[in-house]
């Protein structure tokens, strides 16, 4: 089984990264043979700093593998060390609606964002597609905020298989079952991210404990007092996600565990489970990126395992396509 799937090197990865990403890369790893990429190129559809992209290229590298990826089994890679991946997008422009493409909300909102909205942001989903497409992929672990743009790659690959023959595996999104869309602290109806999203409310992975502790006591809460999950207890039921995240247990355990503890004894206790959970990746993040000379050849035996795995399906969709090839 292939396994794929991406996260941009934009911001200070968070713990919803951890929950949504992160934690099942690792998981999902062992189940078959996976690929991880950094989409730099995915990173220049908004407003960025070039020597910022450079940085967070080689931090979160280092992030992956702290969180558990093995560079050896695993390919972890640049997206644009493998360029294949802007090829795919071209051609897969060709069996993209331009309504679908505008439909997307993610575009939508990040464009009301933006004061110049660059014709990438439209065209992000093509490129998500090809990343998804080139390895074949059976399953792509992700948030819930990409099941869109997950549903619009299975679509590309079913027109362009019906159009040009059968060529790519359609494939199929994973979602964890707990945790796949961790809220803001301070706002628990607004996304947990990276960019955007207020600094108190968001939990970046290599904050401070007392940050962390900071954060999680002045987390906002619902009215009365049982923590329980509840539809009109956005922010608790977020903090009880968190806990079940952090430490690996079901929501159903946390509640009957902390059901009747109160709002304050809760909030510090799921801050000092998230600071023991971030404890241990934080160390290993610091070791990894003080070597620049290591990253970089960590990342050159990536590249090299995804052009070979890459390049198999580019030629084929060339000549499906009808291009005359040497
Ligand atoms: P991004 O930061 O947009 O590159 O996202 C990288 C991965 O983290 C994707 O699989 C996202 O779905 C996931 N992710 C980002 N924010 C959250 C969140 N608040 N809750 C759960 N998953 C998230
Ligand atoms: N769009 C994804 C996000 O914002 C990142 C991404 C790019 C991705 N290409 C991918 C995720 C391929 C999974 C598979 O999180």
């Amino acid at each position: 089984m292939r396994i794929f799937s991406g996260i941009k090197p934009t911001g200070d990865t968070t713990l919803g990264n951890y929950s949504g990403g992160f934690r099942q890369y690792a998981a999902t790893q062992e189940q078959g043979e996976a690929f991880f990429c950094i989409v730099d190129l995915h990173a220049i559809t908004v407003e960025y700093d070039p020597v910022a992209l450079h940085e967070r290229t080689l931090d979160l590298f280092s992030m992956l593998v702290a969180t558990g990826l093995d560079p050896d089994r695993t390919t972890v890679f640049a997206q644009s060390h493998v360029t294949a991946h802007a090829e795919a997008s071209w051609l897969l422009g060709a069996v993209t609606g331009y309504g679908q493409l505008g439909r997307m909300t993610q575009f939508k909102e990040k464009g009301d964002q933006q004061e110049f909205v660059a014709s990438a942001l439209f065209n992000y989903p093509v490129l998500m597609a090809g990343d998804i497409l080139l390895y074949q992929s059976d399953i792509v672990p992700i948030g819930d905020d990409q099941r869109q743009h997950l549903e619009l790659s299975r679509d590309i690959a079913e027109r362009f298989n019906s159009r040009f023959g059968h060529v790519f595996t359609v494939p199929d999104g994973v979602y964890p079952e707990v945790g796949a869309r961790i809220m803001s602290l301070q706002d628990p109806l607004a996304k947990m991210g990276k960019t955007g999203s207020s600094e108190q409310g968001t939990i970046y992975l290599l904050d401070e404990p007392d940050a962390i502790m900071r954060k999680f006591k002045s987390a906002v809460t619902d009215s009365g007092r049982d923590v329980r999950r509840a539809e009109d207890k956005p922010g608790v039921s977020n903090l009880i996600d968190i806990m079940a995240v952090a430490t690996g247990r079901t929501p159903e355990s946390v509640e009957e565990e902390y059901g009747d503890a109160g709002y304050g004894t809760f909030k510090e206790a799921v801050g000092e489970a998230v600071v023991e959970l971030i404890a241990p990746i934080r160390t290993r993040y610091d070791e990894l990126r003080a070597d620049e000379g290591e990253l970089l050849r960590l990342l050159g035996v990536g590249a090299d395992k995804a052009r070979a795995a890459a390049a198999p399906t580019l030629e084929r969709m060339y000549e499906a396509m009808g291009f005359v090839r040497l």
